[in-house]
């Protein structure tokens, strides 16, 4: 049941350093190229870094302040999740619309990508809270391509405690 996937994904927040299979990445990968996204343009680019410098850089020097995440050090696996804009779709489309279509596929895509990753055990982790420049500069991204989000991925080194959700009759208006 689709619902209890919902639930089985939750923030990791603690991995081991047990390796991840490349199977298991394609297989999230392929959840991920499934996803829809406006004009069909699927402006998601998956940078996988499994490289231990690469990974240290990103985790050393890629966080933004405030928020210490000591566990992305851990994790076998970071996902940079990259943008690649269209000129109509995602520039001028929202100039007269006013919604960032890429933004929302990434997230379509992103969601599809650690889902699939709980299905397969796997823990995820969406982090927002990094410096794009930065990291697109330690995988020395060219310039059509924007980090979104980081996603580490590996296997949990302790399950994770489900978070309080606003109750229905909050966030959903029938008329
Ligand atoms: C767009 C986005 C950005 C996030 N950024 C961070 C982050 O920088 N660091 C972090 O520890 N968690 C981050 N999270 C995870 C949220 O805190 C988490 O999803 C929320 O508290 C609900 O918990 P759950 O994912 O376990 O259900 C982010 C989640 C999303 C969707």
């Amino acid at each position: 049941m689709f619902l209890n996937l919902a639930r089985k994904r939750l923030s990791c927040r603690s991995y081991l350093e047990q390796p991840v299979p490349r199977e298991l990445l394609d297989y999230c990968l392929e959840a991920a190229r499934l996803a829809p996204s406006a004009c069909n343009q699927q402006p998601w680019r998956f940078i996988v870094v499994s490289d231990p410098e690469l990974r240290k850089q990103i985790a050393d020097r890629a966080l933004l302040p405030g928020l210490p995440m000591p566990w992305l050090q851990v994790a076998p696996v970071i996902v940079v999740l990259c943008a690649k804009k269209s000129p109509v779709t995602h520039i001028a489309a929202p100039l007269f619309s006013g919604i960032h279509y890429h933004l929302l596929d990434i997230g379509i895509a992103g969601e599809h990508f650690v889902l699939a990753a709980a299905e397969k055990g796997l823990g995820t982790c969406w982090i927002g809270w990094f410096k794009t420049k930065t990291t697109a500069k330690i995988l020395g991204l060219s310039g059509s391509l924007k980090p979104i989000a980081l996603i580490p991925v590996g296997y949990p080194a302790v399950s994770a405690e489900p978070r309080e959700r606003l109750p229905l009759s909050d966030i959903a208006d029938f008329r």
